[in-house]
């Protein structure tokens, strides 16, 4: 499917312009960082022992839905930390010999940020883990009877990894991580927060009402505010003075057909065909995926997690099934 979503939590890296806003909208800090209190309290406290100590934190392992606020937090506990940040994927570390070339360039006390770390191959996982355990790499050089292998010391460094879904990390890897965190979907009072915060770094004015109502939208997702935001902002631009206000907000709400649960065509789409189709038998993931023409894991990780959030959608043993609550908001 390739339809744009103006609710897709994920789409970070393809979209250039989306970035530098997103970049300039982060955080910095622990006290410009609103919501995921519990998560904050233990890293302060994590990075306060580290601090005392003279050593670099202990690894840890940010997981849940996209557009929660994993990568942010990683450049957050750099800045707290007063390290350096080095930024990379799964999918971007091919070779193990990529991965050698990232970690001997690291200075002591970095971080390294690995964002879908469960989409590491299996060889390079190896590698990692055994690095993040004594700080040594393990490198083979030449080939055949004459190969013999080289231990070479690293850098002492931190791994912050991202995943939206633990269960795909090899558990010798997973094992590695002294702090395990679940980022957790945001109140709608905090982002409503973060969308005030927002328009005041974007110099656009927005009154109160507005934003609850952007909030009420936005899957409580502060990606998916800020997009909204920023949308709703050129809509003000364009049509009217520039300030948001709710007649502003409700009319570009409805030409981006986001309705008053933050669903979008696709959500609806997708709903309505499995309640059409299946009625109430629980379906199975690959059978919703055929339905949309999604991959079955674009389901697992975007549609699904704000909708099991909101009881729209329930996990069974034998498949997922669609709520009477999402049957009576579609008018089904
Ligand atoms: N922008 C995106 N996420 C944020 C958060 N958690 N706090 C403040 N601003 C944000």
């Amino acid at each position: 499917m390739a339809i744009e979503r103006i609710i897709d939590a994920g789409m970070q890296e393809d979209d250039a312009d989306e970035q530098i806003v997103e970049i300039t909208l982060r955080p910095q800090s622990f006290d410009e960082y609103i919501g995921q209190e519990r998560l904050k309290k233990n890293l302060k406290l994590a990075i306060a022992a580290a601090k005392k100590r003279e050593e670099p934190m202990d690894h840890v392992l940010l997981y849940g839905p996209p557009g929660l606020g994993k990568t942010t937090m990683a450049s957050v506990i750099a800045h707290e930390m007063g390290t350096g940040l080095r930024v990379t994927s799964g999918p971007a570390i091919e070779r193990a010999g990529d991965l050698a070339s990232i970690l001997t360039n690291l200075k002591d006390g970095d971080i390294l940020f690995i964002d879908e770390i469960h989409r590491l191959s299996r060889a390079v996982e190896e590698v990692l883990y055994s690095a993040m355990e004594d700080f040594k790499l393990d490198i083979v050089i030449g080939k055949g009877p004459a190969a013999r292998s080289i231990r070479l010391d690293l850098p002492r460094f931190t791994v912050i990894g991202a995943t939206t879904r633990t269960g795909s990390l090899a558990a010798p890897l997973r094992d590695r991580f002294g702090h395990v965190y679940r980022l957790e979907f945001y109140t709608p009072g905090e982002i409503a927060q973060i969308i005030i915060r927002a328009a005041g770094i974007l110099e656009s004015k927005i009154d109160k009402a507005s934003a609850e109502l952007l909030s009420s939208r936005a899957r409580l997702t502060p990606r998916i505010a800020n997009r909204l935001l920023k949308r709703v902002r050129d809509y003000a631009d364009v049509n009217g003075d520039g300030i948001i206000d709710t007649v502003m907000t409700t009319s570009a709400l409805s030409m981006m057909e986001v309705d008053e649960l933050g669903l979008d065509p696709a959500d609806r789409n997708m709903l309505t065909s499995i309640v059409e189709t299946y009625g109430d038998n629980p379906v199975g993931l690959t059978t919703i995926a055929a339905l949309t023409g999604d991959e079955a894991t674009t389901i697992e990780d975007y549609y699904e997690p704000y909708l099991m959030q909101i009881g729209f959608i329930e996990r069974t043993p034998r498949g997922r099934r669609v709520t009477l609550k999402a049957k009576n908001h579609l008018n089904k």
